[in-house]
C-alpha cells in the first residue's frame, strides 16, 4: 500500500449530540485505508487574541503542533446563521497565527458541511473556501458535499443507514485520498 497519509479532522459542532461529528465518524469508516482520519477537538481553545501570543496558552500551541503535524486536513460542519460556526472560525484562527507561522498553509483539504435544512450547510462551506484561499489550504473542488436532512441519516448507535450517503460519502472519500496523495507534501 502507498503512505498512511495522516488527516485531521475538525468537527464544526461542540454539540454533544452532533450530527456533524456523526459525519465524521462515517467519513473515517469509510475512508480507503491509506487515509488515517483523527478528531482534533476544538471546543477547548481559548478565543484568539494576538495579545496571548506572548505566552500562548497550552491547548493554542497543542493544537497548532498538531495540525502542522497533519498531512491533510478535512472539515465537517453545519452552518450556523448561513456562515461558519464561531468555534470552528477560532479553530482557524488560531491555527494561522503567529503571522507568517500558520500551521494550516500548504495543506490539502476538503470540506463537508451537513445540516438538518434542505441547502446542506452551502454558507458554511463556501464561507469555509473563502478563507482557505487566504490560509493556503489546497481545497478539494469536486464532488461537493452538502449533506441535507442529515438528521433522519443515521439509527439511534450514530450509525449511518441510509445507503445513498455511504455510497456518496465513500465515492467523496476516494477522490480525497487521490487529493492527498496529489498535493500532500510527504
Ligand atoms: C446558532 C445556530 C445557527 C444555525 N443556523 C443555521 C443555518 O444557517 N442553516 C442551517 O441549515 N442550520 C442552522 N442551524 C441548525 C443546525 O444546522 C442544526 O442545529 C444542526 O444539527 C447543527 O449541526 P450539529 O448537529 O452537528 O451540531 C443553526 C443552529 C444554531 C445553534
Amino acid at each position: 500500500m502507498d503512505k498512511v497519509h495522516d488527516v485531521a479532522v475538525i468537527v464544526g459542532s461542540l454539540r454533544r449530540d452532533s450530527i456533524n461529528r456523526k459525519v465524521a465518524h462515517a467519513l473515517a469508516e469509510l475512508a480507503p485505508a491509506a487515509l488515517k482520519l483523527s478528531i482534533i477537538e476544538i471546543g477547548q481553545l481559548p478565543i484568539y487574541n494576538p495579545d496571548g501570543d506572548e505566552e500562548p496558552p497550552a491547548e493554542w500551541t497543542g493544537f497548532r503542533e498538531r495540525i502542522r503535524a497533519a498531512d491533510a486536513v478535512l472539515f465537517v460542519t453545519p452552518e450556523h446563521n448561513r456562515s461558519v460556526p464561531a468555534a470552528l472560525k477560532n479553530a482557524l484562527d488560531v491555527g494561522s497565527r503567529p503571522y507568517g507561522r500558520s500551521a494550516w498553509s500548504g495543506k490539502p483539504g476538503a470540506v463537508v458541511s451537513a445540516s438538518p435544512g434542505a441547502i446542506g450547510g452551502f454558507g458554511a462551506n463556501h464561507h469555509l473556501r473563502q478563507s482557505f484561499v487566504f490560509l493556503n489550504i489546497a481545497a478539494m473542488a469536486q464532488p461537493e458535499a452538502y449533506i441535507g436532512g442529515a438528521d433522519k441519516l443515521f439509527d439511534a448507535n450514530g450509525v449511518l443507514i441510509n445507503a445513498g450517503t455511504r455510497t456518496f460519502l465513500q465515492g467523496f472519500m476516494q477522490a480525497f485520498d487521490a487529493w492527498v496523495a496529489a498535493n500532500a507534501r510527504s
